[in-house]
């Protein structure tokens, strides 16, 4: 109140002139001359905030613009501004916080509540007529920065329900929630209220989380500092990985278990009932069959008291040796019988058998017995000849023999159901090596003797993939011996055929073989 009470006295002596005149001559002013009007910039203030009231329309022939609160009297002039000399003068009602400006609008720093209004502008012309208009405002309190509280701080899944608050309450508020950022709306277990309030009915382990909320009134918008929200809960069935149930004597075994909890599980193993480990995982290096039994693993959740176990039955168990084929002769008569016998020795192995390197064909002819350990042929057909292999696998390993070939004797008095013409099925070759072995070589062996083709690759590079196809459980020096054989057999055989691929596709030695035998 201070620069009120500085005010020029010269203002306030002249009012009572002025304030007849205009009061004069507001009663001939004419109705058609355009209204003056007045707005607040902004129509709410927050509180402490700024409000300018601007005039508009104001005529050309203006003299002096007065301001006034609530009513036009002296006493409530805020102050005036006489345009010819561009000065304002402060009324007897100004706070100080109110400045006149040059283009008639008044400026009102520093709201408070009792500011909103109505604010009068009053202009007098040159012809003394008078034109009002009058402005109101609202002062909003600009609103706190909220805080937000749980009735449960850290409560356990399933339990409810949770009332989180936003505080403090405010008027003319409306709240905004958010999850880890996420805005919130109503849903089946949650409830937001107009006074601040978030309710989980029912607390998931999904509703864990940072919980910010925002406050909002026409003038502010703050927001709380975010609330964790801890939800304890689990331990869920633990899981045991890997998931193998079998291993070999000398693995390392090394298991591990997890079980979802907050906090996180406390986890023990139990080997056949006996307490190993106080850790997530259990390592037992270089394990013999002793090793094979029951494997628990005990997850606790030291809040919640709860506890879980999962078990898993681990057996240690030997790989399966190298099988054999046996069989009494490699030589049948088409319409006799052959049984061939894989020989083996394991636990918990199953048997497959493969023909000419392929998974074996069943038929009507063929008959398994003794866990797939003995197949029979009979009758034995032409088409029956060729490469048998067994494949031994338990959950360990996986071993397969050396083939066996079958050589069958045509029986004339059977047609040749088929077969090409020039083909020519079954040739006595007795225990073999495998197909891609004999043309690997003999492609070896076509170049050496040619001298290089265009392929220029170093020879020894077959070596590796030879092996590689070597189906068999050792180098047995018989073996390869037969191997040195057969290659030439094939390679003499490629010549008569001037192949113009060296591929040694399996298909290919098959059809070599029978032109061998034609000669
Ligand atoms: C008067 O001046 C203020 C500040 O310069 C401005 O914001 C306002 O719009 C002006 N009023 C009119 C009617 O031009
Ligand atoms: C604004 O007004 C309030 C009282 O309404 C006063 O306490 C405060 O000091 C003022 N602020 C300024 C910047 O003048
Ligand atoms: C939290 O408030 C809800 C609703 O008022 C109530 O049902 C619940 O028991 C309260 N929880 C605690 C831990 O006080
Ligand atoms: C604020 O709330 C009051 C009543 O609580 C109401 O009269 C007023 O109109 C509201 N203001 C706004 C801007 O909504
Ligand atoms: C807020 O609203 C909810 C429901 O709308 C009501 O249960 C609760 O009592 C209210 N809290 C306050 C503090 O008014
Ligand atoms: C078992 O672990 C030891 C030491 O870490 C290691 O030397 C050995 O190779 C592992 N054995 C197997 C079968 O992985
Ligand atoms: C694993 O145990 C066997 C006997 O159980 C032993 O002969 C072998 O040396 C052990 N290997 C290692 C790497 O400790």
């Amino acid at each position: 109140m201070e620069r009120a009470s500085a005010s020029p006295r010269e203002g306030r002596v002249r009012w009572p002139g002025l304030l007849l005149a205009a009061a004069l001559v507001t009663c001939w002013s004419s109705p058609a001359s355009a209204q003056i009007t007045a707005e607040a910039v902004p129509p709410l203030v927050a509180e402490g905030e700024s409000v300018l009231l601007v005039a508009h329309k104001l005529p050309e022939t203006l003299q002096v613009i007065y301001w006034y609160r609530d009513r036009v009297t002296p006493e409530k002039e805020i102050g005036h501004l006489i345009l010819s000399s561009n000065q304002t003068v402060d009324g007897a009602a100004s706070t100080g916080r109110e400045t006149l400006l040059t283009n008639g609008s008044l400026l009102l720093r520093n709201a408070s509540q009792g500011d909103a209004g109505p604010y009068l502008i009053n202009v007098i012309l040159a012809d003394f007529s008078t034109k009002q208009a009058s402005v109101s405002f609202q002062v909003l309190p600009p609103l706190p920065t909220p805080t937000v509280t749980s009735n449960n701080s850290s409560p356990t899944e399933g339990e409810g329900p949770v009332v989180l608050t936003c505080e403090p309450e405010t008027p003319n508020t409306t709240y905004l929630w958010r999850r880890n950022g996420e805005i919130l709306s109503d849903g089946d277990r949650l409830q937001l209220s107009d006074n601040g309030t978030l309710t989980l009915l029912t607390v998931l382990r999904a509703d864990m989380g940072s919980y910010e909320c925002e406050t909002r009134n026409p003038v502010s918008t703050r927001r709380s500092h975010p609330l964790f929200l801890n939800i304890t809960y689990g331990p869920d069935a633990p899981l045991i990985s890997p998931s193998d149930t079998h291993f070999p004597p000398g693995a390392n075994l090394s298991l591990s278990c997890h079980a979802a909890s907050n906090p996180p599980a406390q986890y023990s193993w139990l080997v056949n009932g006996t307490l190993q480990a106080h850790s997530q995982e259990l390592l037992l290096p270089n394990i013999t069959t002793e090793a094979s039994g029951t494997y628990a693993c005990l997850a606790h959740n030291a809040v919640t008291g709860l506890n879980r176990t999962a078990v898993r039955n681990v057996t240690v168990l030997e790989p399966v040796t190298w099988p054999s084929v046996e069989v009494a002769n490699t030589t049948v008569k088409e319409m006799d019988s052959v049984l061939l016998t894989c020989l083996f020795s394991g636990s918990e192995v199953s048997i497959r058998w493969l023909f000419n390197g392929q998974s074996l064909r069943l038929t009507d002819r063929t008959t398994l017995s003794g866990n797939n350990s003995t197949l029979a042929i009979e009758p034995v057909w032409r088409e029956d000849a060729g490469d048998y292999q067994c494949e031994a696998s338990n959950p360990v390993s996986t071993r397969r023999s050396n083939p066996v070939r079958l050589a069958v004797i045509i029986d004339p008095t059977r047609g040749s159901s088929g077969l090409s013409g020039g083909a020519i099925a079954g040739i006595v070759v007795g225990a073999a090596a495998g197909v891609a072995l004999v043309g690997a070589l003999a492609y070896f062996l076509y170049f050496r003797k040619t001298g290089g083709g265009s392929d220029q690759r170093d020879p020894t590079e077959h070596k590796p993939s030879a092996s590689r196809h070597n189906l068999g459980p050792s180098d047995s020096s018989p073996k390869k011996a037969d191997d040195v054989t057969y290659s030439a057999l094939d390679f003499s055989a490629q010549r008569l055929k001037e192949p113009t691929s060296a591929s040694p596709s399996p298909s290919a030695t098959e059809i070599i073989y029978s032109e061998v035998k034609k000669k």
